[in-house]
């Protein structure tokens, strides 16, 4: 049966870890070309190894815009070719905001949010100069739309996503090129392992997902391959979000439940 990305290349950022390694491996096996493109070289190495030729990988700090330009040359001179793009590189950190240390808010909302303009940025470029069209998708957050106590930098960079998305589908939508994003709920990755060692923080969120579970990464790649293949064909500017519909319950109390 033919895969629903052959012949197809892409990038994935934060393709190393979590969400953005899961999008790899559905998209290979569907078909795809992949540049994994993080910043910790030593984890995409690693990762990279089950892939084969398959894969390229592209050390990036999302942040610098000179290296995102080479990822997305480094892409179109490894596969000759940019059909998609998944946007996911991303890191938290905790303080309220009478306390936040103002260097790490630019840190994060830098990563999160013009870190994701970036990538579009290049990314759609290179779509448009090959005059195909082409898909991608953001990570942004159930975040994006729900307050979280201690979360400001987090919280605003992911709305800024949702917003951006909108907007770069409007202004792509003439060169059939589609941006969408995914909101994902609560997800077993690298980013949420403090969980496993906070049980009552873990339950917490299980508690308020009416579908009664965390989310697998895997959850979220199939997701992001419906967005990205022709089965998205008619999808843009909207966020889609895959939460167990947590977004419809709130978010829990995270400081309080921690302290309690
Ligand atoms: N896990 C969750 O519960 C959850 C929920 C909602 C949204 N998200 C979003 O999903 C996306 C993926 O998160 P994850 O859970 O897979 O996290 P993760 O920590 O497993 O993976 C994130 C990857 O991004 C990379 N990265 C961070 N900053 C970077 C930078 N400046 N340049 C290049 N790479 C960088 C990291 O090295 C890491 O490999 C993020 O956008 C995150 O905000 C995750």
């Amino acid at each position: 049966m033919p895969g629903r990305l052959d012949g197809r290349a892409g990038i994935i950022t934060g393709g190393a870890s979590g969400i953005g390694l899961a999008c790899a491996r559905r998209f290979i096996a569907e078909g795809a070309r992949v540049m994994l493109a993080d910043r910790n070289a030593e984890l995409l190495n690693e990762v990279a190894q089950e892939f084969g030729a398959n894969c390229a990988v592209s050390v990036v700090d999302v942040t610098d815009e000179a290296d995102v330009e080479r990822m997305v040359q480094s892409t179109i001179d490894t596969f000759g070719r940019i059909d998609h793009a998944i946007n996911s590189a991303a890191w938290a950190t905790y303080s309220t905001i009478v306390d936040h240390d103002m260097a790490e808010f630019r840190a994060v909302v830098d990563t999160c949010l013009t870190g994701v303009m970036l990538c579009v940025k290049h990314e759609a470029r290179a779509m448009r100069d090959q005059g195909e069209g082409g898909a991608i998708v953001n990570i942004a957050s159930i975040n994006a739309r729900l307050a979280a106590e201690g979360l400001a930098a987090y919280c605003c960079s992911k709305a800024g996503v949702e917003m951006l998305t909108r907007i770069a589908a409007i202004e792509l939508g003439e060169f059939g090129i589609r941006v969408a994003g995914i909101g994902p709920g609560f997800v077993d990755t690298p980013l949420t392992a403090f969980s496993r060692v906070l049980p009552v923080i873990r339950d917490a969120y299980i508690a308020s997902t009416p579908l009664g579970r965390v989310g697998a990464p895997e959850d979220i790649a199939d997701a992001a391959l419906f967005l990205v293949s022709d089965d998205g064909r008619w999808v843009s500017g909207d966020t889609l979000f895959v939460d167990g519909a947590s977004m419809q319950k709130g978010y829990p109390e995270i400081t309080k439940i921690a302290s309690s």
